[in-house]
Parts: C-alpha cells; sequence; structure tokens
C-alpha cells in the first residue's frame, strides 16, 4: 500500500544508494561537496521512512522541501553555473516524491516549486552571460519534462490508491458476509438443536402429564379419607399433592418450549408488550430495587405477534435480568435498560429491542450454551427460559443475540419484523 508507513530498509533503497555511488564516480570526481551531498541523499532516502512516520501530518512535505534544497546544492557544485549542470535530472527526485505523496494539485505545486529552484540558477548566470533563444528553449523543454514525469507518476498512483481502497472495502464486504454466514450457521444449529429436544420433551412431558393427573387425583382423595383417622398419612398425602402441582408446572413449560406453536398473529405495539412484561415480573419481586431506564423511539413500527408469547419473551429476560443483578453481591446500583427503536435487518425493516441489565453478566465461555435448553447455571433454574424466548422469536422470524458488551451486565438483543412486511 502507498501509505505504508517504511520504517524499514527495503531493496528499494539498497538500488537507490547504488545509483549515488554511480554519480559519485562521474565526473567532477574530486569536488568533495559534491561526494558530500550525493552521501546526505542517500542517507536522507535511508531515514525518508522514519521522518514521514514521526510527523505523519508534515512528513511529506519536509521530505520533497529537504531534496529540493539536497538537489538544488548538488547543481551548484557541479557544474561551473549550476543552470549548465548535467545533474539536473536530479530534480526528478523532488518531482517523483511529491507525485508518489501527493494528489495532482499539491504534486503541480511542488514540481512548480522545483523549477523555480532549478530556474534560480539563471540569476547568477545572466550577470555574466546573456540567455540565447536555443538556451531557454532548453530550459523550457527539460522543465517541461519535469511536469510531464510527475503527471504520468502522479496518475498511475493516484490510480494505484483508488484499486487499493476499492479492494479494501470489497475485503470488508467480505468479512462482514463471512460474519453474518457464521451467525447465521450457529442461528441454523441451535434452531436444529431445539427441534430435536422439542420433539423430545413434547413426547415425554405428554406421557408424564396423564399418570401425574392419576396421582394428584389419588393423593387428594387420600388426604381427605385419612384426614380424620390418620393424620400423618393425611399429611403425607398432601405433600405427594403438592409436589405434583410442582411437577405439572414443570411440564406445562416443557410443553411451553414443545407444543408446535400455533401463534395468534396480530398488529401490536411492542412498546405496550414489554411494558406488561416489565410490570408483571415487578409484581413477582417487588422488593428487587431496580432503577429502570426505559428509551422507547417515538413512532415506532407495529409489529405483527402473538401478544402472549411475545409478553413470555420479555418476561423470561426481564426475569433473568433481575435474577442476575440479585445474585450479585457487589450492591452497586441495579439498573434495567429497555430501549426500543426501529431497526432493519437483511433489508428487512422492524423493531431492536435491548434488555439490558447491570448484573455481572454471562461469562464468555457460556455465551454459546445459554441458549440450549436445560442449561442453568442457577440453583432453582430449569433452563428453559432462554430456550422458550429463542423459539417465540424464531417463530415470529426475528432473532435474538446476547450482544458483546464491553460494560459489566448482560444486553441481550431481540429484532421483531414490521407488521406491514410482506412474507
Ligand atoms: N441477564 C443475565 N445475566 C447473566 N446471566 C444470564 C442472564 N440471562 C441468562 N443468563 C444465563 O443463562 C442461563 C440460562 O438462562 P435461562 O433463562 O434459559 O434459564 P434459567 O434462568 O437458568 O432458568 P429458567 O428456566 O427458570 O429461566 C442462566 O442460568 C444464566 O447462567
Ligand atoms: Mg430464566
Amino acid at each position: 500500500m502507498l501509505d505504508r508507513k517504511r520504517t524499514t530498509v527495503d531493496w528499494i533503497d539498497v538500488v537507490w544508494l547504488l545509483f549515488i555511488i554511480g554519480l559519485a564516480f562521474l565526473p567532477p570526481i574530486n569536488e568533495i561537496h559534491k561526494q558530500l551531498i550525493l552521501v546526505t541523499i542517500g542517507v536522507f532516502q535511508f531515514f525518508e521512512g522514519r521522518l514521514i512516520a514521526g510527523l505523519p501530518k508534515r512528513g511529506r512535505a519536509y521530505s520533497v522541501l529537504i531534496k529540493i534544497m539536497l538537489a538544488t546544492l548538488l547543481l551548484d557544485h557541479t557544474g561551473e553555473m549550476g543552470i549548465n549542470s548535467s545533474y539536473y535530472p536530479i530534480y526528478y527526485l523532488p518531482v517523483v516524491t511529491a507525485a508518489i505523496y501527493f494528489g495532482p494539485a499539491a504534486t503541480l505545486f511542488w514540481t512548480a516549486l522545483t523549477s523555480l529552484a532549478y530556474c534560480s540558477f539563471l540569476y547568477p548566470a545572466l550577470q555574466d552571460y546573456e540567455l540565447t533563444a536555443e538556451g531557454s528553449y532548453q530550459l523550457a523543454i527539460r522543465i517541461l519534462f519535469f511536469f510531464l514525469a510527475a503527471m504520468l507518476v502522479n496518475r498511475f498512483v493516484v490510480e494505484n490508491r483508488r484499486q487499493v481502497a476499492r479492494y479494501q472495502a470489497l475485503s470488508q464486504t467480505l468479512e462482514e458476509t463471512n460474519r453474518q454466514l457464521q451467525r447465521a450457521e450457529a442461528e441454523a444449529r441451535r434452531s436444529e438443536r431445539l427441534a430435536a429436544l422439542g420433539q423430545l420433551s413434547a413426547g415425554l412431558a405428554h406421557e408424564i402429564r396423564n399418570p401425574l393427573g392419576v396421582i394428584k387425583g389419588s393423593a387428594e382423595i387420600l388426604a381427605q379419607k385419612l384426614k380424620d383417622s390418620q393424620p400423618l398419612s393425611s399429611e403425607l398425602a398432601g405433600y405427594i399433592s403438592s409436589e405434583v402441582n410442582r411437577l405439572n408446572a414443570l411440564v406445562a413449560r416443557f410443553l411451553d418450549f414443545a407444543r408446535p406453536s400455533n401463534l395468534d398473529l396480530r398488529a401490536q405495539q411492542i412498546s405496550e408488550i414489554v411494558d406488561r412484561a416489565l410490570e408483571s415480573v415487578q409484581s413477582q419481586s417487588p422488593n428487587a430495587n431496580v432503577r429502570i431506564e426505559r428509551h422507547y423511539a417515538p413512532a415506532l413500527p407495529e409489529i405483527l405477534a402473538d401478544e402472549q408469547m411475545c409478553e413470555r419473551v420479555f418476561v423470561n429476560l426481564i426475569q433473568n435480568a433481575y435474577q442476575s443483578m440479585e445474585a450479585a453481591a457487589d450492591g452497586g446500583e441495579r439498573v434495567l435498560r429497555l430501549s426500543i427503536a426501529p431497526e432493519s435487518s437483511n433489508g428487512r425493516e422492524g423493531v431492536g429491542i435491548t434488555v439490558e441489565d447491570t448484573g455481572p453478566g454471562v461469562p464468555l465461555d457460556l455465551r454459546e450454551q445459554i441458549f440450549n435448553p436445560f442449561f442453568t447455571s442457577k440453583k432453582e433454574g430449569v433452563g428453559l427460559g432462554l430456550a422458550i424466548v429463542a423459539k417465540i422469536v424464531d417463530d415470529h422470524r426475528g432473532w435474538i443475540r446476547l450482544e458483546d458488551n464491553s460494560a459489566p451486565g448482560a444486553r441481550f438483543r431481540v429484532f421483531l419484523p414490521a407488521s406491514q412486511e410482506k412474507s
């Protein structure tokens, strides 16, 4: 790349050095100033990269300026009159350097300045000699060649720069597409896992439900019958009944997760659904001491959604946020941030909803697993909350992601397509 900072010596610099050594062995050979200037040009060539790296703003201009000065000095020491020196092509050095570093206008400016430096030798020469027509043509031709070389090199460099920018943009697009593909693959894998587990749990839950009903009914009858004659047995039968209730609730959750989706889709305002979900969680944990921050964009598009299912999505997410902040022992402020804004994803219009908490967040190694059914890090957890969320969001043709979050806490982002969208 042209803008690459050259801080190391490369082979081109060595070739440069060889050219300069060649010049040193051409007449006037014993002119010490000439040799010194050539050495300076050679040394400067080595350190030019560092100068530009050290002074990224002005380094290039300084570099061209120094080369003009060195070239002028060289001409001064290689001819009786500088204007007649056969070393005048040394001026191609600053001219080409400017053409490489700058755009067309600046290249013209630097070439004009170089030509001016060259013409400055006219002044002492005109003191003793007259400028012939032949001489002035030659001077004009030389200067015009400076401009020709400058514009040719610059054109090539600018075109090259454009190509590099094009390839960079292309590679960025490719990278982004690659990332999207990987994400889509991960989501597809998750959906497959969910589908397989869903079928299994549906079958199991269904089979368990019937015997549970019989056990519960029998336990209740036993408790009733033994209430007076055997109070201890009656109490035990009561335990059976209440534990069956718990099992039933669990089975109901399995079925929630596994049931083939039968969505009752209607146009809904997502902010109302999120607010209802929040109220529901708040009523379950009234002493949670969580500050709520709402960032709802005005004029949100309606979404086509099953109201109850969607509410479940946000109840589960908000519940997790509350639980994670309760579990955090640091005693810091607990904040639940809910944001809703219009969003487009892969060309589809919809709304993006973010649920963000100030809890401990999800450890990096668990990020892939938290959406798996029955994955839980909680004592009392079942591990179905996020699996249900993912399934409902999938059924709505949206997506859910746990976002990278540099701040502590977890940030879940849900996308749901707008209702006007045609399927
Ligand atoms: N906001 C959050 N902050 C930190 N970890 C979270 C958060 N939300 C989810 N997790 C992690 O993801 C795991 C799975 O969550 P999920 O809701 O599926 O199950 P659960 O909350 O453990 O149980 P339940 O089935 O009762 O919801 C949690 O156990 C927890 O480790
Ligand atoms: Mg949960």
